[in-house]
């Protein structure tokens, strides 16, 4: 199909545009010279809405679509420096809906970094001590009951927005970073970001596979496994293709979980390097949870050869950099 083609199978569906789109796409010139690449950055850091991130693109469908049914109050949960929790807060309180967050972990004293954000909105903040998902989804379900009894109109959002309607966000980033490859005349062998909650990975593969793109798309883990992710993505693919009414081929779903570290959200020193070279080299700021993990990953392979000096390779910063401030 062609990129016009998709945007109109995207058109049924409703969108806020709570986002600065296009975003930006550049050559980061040092970072190349340093990795002897051809390393190119889409800056969905910068997609300018409450400090920018990959969630804006899926809040885009996600809050359009509770708004047309009605919903007055949004709930979501998340950790407590989630990123989707602040985009979603601030999604839900610009639209006038009431926000209400589930956050995992102990109330701090002093609120910093995405949690300071969440304030600043007026987000009802409700904590609970465990990573345990299970009980943050319990606790969500008793505020919901509690807000429903008060004569409210809720929308519950699961994790990340990793939802259809979610993955519908990176199915229209991948279409907007096709036309910026014909704006400046270039071609990407692969695109590399942070596989956390899964939507972006699943709404890139459906746009490639739509549009027929070659190129690989490479999710850099920052917590599941490359088999467990994989068989999500395809499964989150799956629905997405039953609300599109379509379907095509997908593509090799690829995902290296070789980059984690201990676990989800723990520092790595090659992500630390990572944030290091990409802020001193070319002034683009990174994450410890995500992207600068994902960066890890490409540098990784550009020094072990494993991406040829003569290729262009994208990548996708997704954002999370506010959590340096926490
Ligand atoms: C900054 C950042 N990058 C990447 C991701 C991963 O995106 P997804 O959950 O769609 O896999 C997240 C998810 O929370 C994020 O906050």
């Amino acid at each position: 199909m062609k990129t016009e083609e998709v945007k109109a199978v995207l058109s049924r569906f409703p969108q806020t545009a709570i986002s600065l789109l296009p975003t930006p796409l550049h050559r980061l010139e040092n970072v190349s010279r340093m990795l002897k690449a051809s390393v190119f950055c889409k800056r969905d850091d910068m997609t300018g809405f409450v400090f920018g991130g990959n969630k804006t693109r899926k809040l885009d469908f996600l809050i359009a679509e509770a708004l047309e049914k009605g919903y007055d109050t949004l709930i979501t949960m998340g950790a407590l420096q989630s990123n989707f929790c602040r985009m979603a807060a601030g999604a839900a309180v610009t639209r006038g809906m009431e926000a209400h967050l589930i956050l995992g972990g102990s109330k701090p004293d002093k609120f910093t970094g995405n949690l300071l954000v969440d304030q600043f909105l007026g987000a009802n903040i409700h904590t609970i001590d465990t990573m345990d998902w299970d009980k943050w989804g319990e606790y969500a379900s008793e505020i919901e009951t509690r807000l429903t009894s008060q004569g409210k109109k809720v929308c519950f959002l699961p994790v990340g927005g990793s939802v259809p309607t979610g993955v519908l966000g990176y199915i229209a980033g991948f279409l907007e970073i096709m036309e910026d490859c014909q704006r400046l005349g270039i071609e990407f062998s692969r695109i590399f970001f942070a596989d956390g909650s899964l939507g972006t990975h699943a709404g890139l593969l459906i746009g490639s596979a739509l549009c027929g793109w070659s190129g690989e798309i490479v999710g850099i883990s920052v917590a599941k496994g490359s088999k467990e992710a994989r068989v999500e993505i395809a499964d989150l693919c799956q629905q997405t293709f039953e609300k599109l009414e379509l379907t095509v081929d997908l593509p090799p779903i690829i995902v290296d979980d070789g980059y984690i570290g201990e676990s989800y959200g723990c520092p790595t020193e090659a992500g630390k390097e990572a944030i290091q070279i990409f802020c001193k080299a070319d002034g683009v700021f990174l994450d410890e949870v995500y992207s600068g993990k994902a960066a890890a990953g490409l540098i990784d392979y550009c020094r072990s050869s494993r991406i040829p000096a003569d290729e262009n390779v994208l990548f996708l910063h997704t954002g999370g950099n506010i959590e340096l401030f926490a």
